[in-house]
């Protein structure tokens, strides 16, 4: 058993020399970057051929001849097959033509599995941002025709500003980048982020998305302290008082007993174990939240052992 695989990316793919007769055609344009493997060799005169719907589907080229419903685009085989590099250009694309599409080499007598998918735009995300100074996101996607930019928004602006910018990525490909700078809150903390890219091939919109999840970090909020006793007690009652706290990263828990002007450090963790509570337990219980980026104090609890 022989097994044959072509990976077949679509996407709106990059700067291409293509001959001068072409750019006067220049409309919707479509490079579909493909490479296949097979084991057997590809004969000396290789026939590139896309088929449309299945793998036993119409011809719609055959080489840089389209044929049937591509037989108004205009279709460059500009990979090298010799190579099993079957890079195709396609100039003109309309709605009709948003199909699934297979690639076969015809001096190889069988053809290639198919698996094709948009390119994604790229967000980048800082791992982890301060509460307070202003923060930016940038999301860039491929751009590949001067005239078809993609537009890129963002389902969120979190109160802050957008701007848009065309920029050339290291590897020579056009890119629009959308940087968005913002004020980070607390509030923003886990919250997920999408950036969406839109594409205008010919009429068809394409769209592809990227989402990204902020990681805020801040100090303790909303401490407070809570018990299991309601009221006087009775002496001998086990009391747990418990704290909670929002900060990220989590805070550690402190409990002070407030006493008048003196204050006395009682333990430390999210709860505090009080058993056979006596009268010397009476007082005011504060617990304090504190992570690197600050503490916060609960209001206090009281607590009252009745006399024996
Ligand atoms: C298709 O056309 C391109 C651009 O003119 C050319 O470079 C390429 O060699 C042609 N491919 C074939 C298989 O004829
Ligand atoms: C395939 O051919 C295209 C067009 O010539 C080229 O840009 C691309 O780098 C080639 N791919 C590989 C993997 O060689
Ligand atoms: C958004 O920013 C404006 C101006 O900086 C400010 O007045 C407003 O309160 C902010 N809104 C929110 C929801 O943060
Ligand atoms: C757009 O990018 C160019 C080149 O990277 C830069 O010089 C220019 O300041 C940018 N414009 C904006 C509005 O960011
Ligand atoms: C594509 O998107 C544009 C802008 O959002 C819209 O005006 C147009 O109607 C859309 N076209 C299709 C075919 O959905
Ligand atoms: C603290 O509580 C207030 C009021 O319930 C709420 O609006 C706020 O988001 C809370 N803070 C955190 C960090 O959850
Ligand atoms: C709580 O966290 C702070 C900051 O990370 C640290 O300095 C302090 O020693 C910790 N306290 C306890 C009781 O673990
Ligand atoms: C919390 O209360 C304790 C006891 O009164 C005190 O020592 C500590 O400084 C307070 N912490 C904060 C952040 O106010």
């Amino acid at each position: 058993v022989t097994f044959w695989g072509l990976l077949l990316v679509i996407q709106f793919g990059y700067k291409l020399t293509v001959p001068q007769k072409v750019k006067a055609n220049r409309g919707s344009c479509l490079l579909i970057p493909c490479q296949f493997t097979s084991v057997r060799p590809v004969g000396s005169s290789p026939v590139g051929v896309w088929k449309v719907g299945s793998k036993t589907g119409t011809k719609v080229s055959s080489n840089n001849q389209s044929l049937d419903i591509w037989k108004n685009l205009n279709v460059y085989l500009v990979g090298d097959l010799k190579v099993k590099n079957c890079t195709t250009l396609l100039y003109g694309i309309q709605p009709n033509h948003a199909k699934k599409y297979y690639f076969r080499e015809e001096t190889i007598p069988y053809n290639f599995d198919e698996l094709y998918s948009l390119d994604l735009p790229v967000i980048n995300t800082p791992a982890q941002m301060m509460e307070g100074p202003l923060v930016t996101l940038s999301c860039s996607a491929p751009a590949p025709c001067a005239d078809e930019n993609p537009s890129i928004r963002w389902d969120d602006l979190l109160n802050g500003t957008v701007t848009q910018n065309e920029t050339t990525r290291a590897d020579g490909n056009k890119a629009m980048v959308s940087i968005l700078t913002f004020r980070a809150s607390f509030l923003h903390n886990k919250k997920t982020l999408i950036c969406t890219a839109q594409y205008t091939v010919g009429s068809v919109n394409k769209t592809a998305k990227r989402t990204t999840t902020l990681n805020v970090l801040y100090r303790p909020r909303n401490t407070s302290a809570v018990t299991n006793v309601h009221g006087v007690i009775s002496a001998g009652t086990t009391v747990t008082l418990r704290c909670t706290s929002k900060a990220n990263p989590p805070a550690n828990y402190t409990w002070f007993k407030v006493d008048g002007p003196s204050d006395s450090l009682r333990g430390s963790g999210q709860e505090l174990l009080l058993r056979k509570a006596t009268q010397n337990d009476n007082g005011r219980y504060v617990c304090q939240a504190e992570n690197q980026y600050g503490r916060e104090n609960s209001t206090a609890l009281s607590l009252e052992v009745m006399r024996k």
